[in-house]
């Protein structure tokens, strides 16, 4: 077990600086490669697990937001911003580590004073950690980030004493790219889920558009569920509310399948949310 605060190594892949993955050298990882793909999905409004899931649950467990100052990191291209200003945030400052998702945005929002589009790595130092928010904000980027305790510090240093923070998720025990599926009890007329592989660190490239000529990936770093959770604690923010959140969508197929399915897609949680806020 590796000791609290630090780091396993990646299966397939070793977190030192100096040993950046295959993918990763041949500058086919990240989000800019994909950064257009990304816009298009998500576009204005969110995709539609934003939509119905996410962007609900988030703006709920960040709580009142007039005249408070917002970090949203790892913003993508802004999607979670005008909803923080509808809710009365007087600053939001976005911060990526994607040129091109953060053109999007400031794109988006260049009329905006309120507004300001950072870009940066979540993991490294930089001048937006810098204690003065009220409030953050980690949408779908916790199995993004190489460094997950880096970001949870940095997180932690840009807010206020108190500060409340919330940050979605993957949910890291159902949830795992090509490691977790559904499958089929034809005598138990159930849907169960599969988990191929969880405990330990997983490095695992997604190609965001197969099939359309590209070999644009990305990167999913799994963790167990413990060390997610620990990279926070550890950074120093108190987890005071966790929700596990189930997709909003419901088979269509109908027949003897449909109840199983149904009852599947309402007790197996498609993504996690914590909150809390910064200790001391
Ligand atoms: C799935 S997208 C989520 C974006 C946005 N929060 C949303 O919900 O649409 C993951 C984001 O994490 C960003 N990201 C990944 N690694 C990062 C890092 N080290 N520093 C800053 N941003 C990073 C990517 O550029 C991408 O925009």
């Amino acid at each position: 077990m590796a000791e609290p605060g630090k780091r396993r190594p990646y299966r397939k892949w070793t977190p030192k600086k100096k040993t950046a993955s295959k993918a990763a050298k041949r500058g086919r990882t990240g989000w800019d490669p994909v950064a257009a793909w990304y816009d298009q999905l998500v576009g204005k409004h969110g995709s539609d697990y934003h939509r119905h899931v996410v962007l609900p649950a988030a703006m709920e467990m960040l709580g009142s937001l007039e005249e408070r100052k917002v970090l949203d990191l790892c913003a993508g291209q802004g999607v979670l911003v005008p909803l923080l200003l509808d809710k009365g945030a007087k600053e939001v400052v976005g911060v990526d580590a994607s040129p091109r998702l953060i053109d999007a945005a400031r794109r988006r929002f260049e009329n905006d004073g309120r507004v300001s589009m950072v870009v940066a790595d979540a993991c490294g130092d930089g001048a937006w950690a810098d204690g003065s928010f009220d409030r953050a904000a980690n949408l779908m980027a916790v199995h993004d980030v190489p460094d997950l305790p880096a970001m949870c510090r940095n997180l932690c240093k840009a807010l206020k004493p108190r500060g409340r923070f919330v940050a979605i998720f993957m949910h890291p025990c159902f949830r795992i790219p090509r490691q977790t599926h559904w499958g089929w009890d034809e005598g138990r007329k159930l849907q169960y889920r599969r988990i191929d592989r969880y405990g330990v660190d997983l490095e695992i490239p997604i190609t965001t558009h197969p099939g359309k000529g590209g070999d644009a990936q990305t990167m999913f770093y799994h963790r167990p569920l413990g060390e997610v959770l620990s990279a926070f604690g550890s950074a120093g923010l108190a987890i005071t509310e966790t929700r596990e959140l189930m997709s909003h969508r419901r088979s269509q197929a109908g027949g003897s399948r449909s109840r199983g399915e149904h009852r599947a897609a309402r007790e197996f949680p498609m993504f996690l949310a914590i909150g809390g806020e910064k200790l001391g």
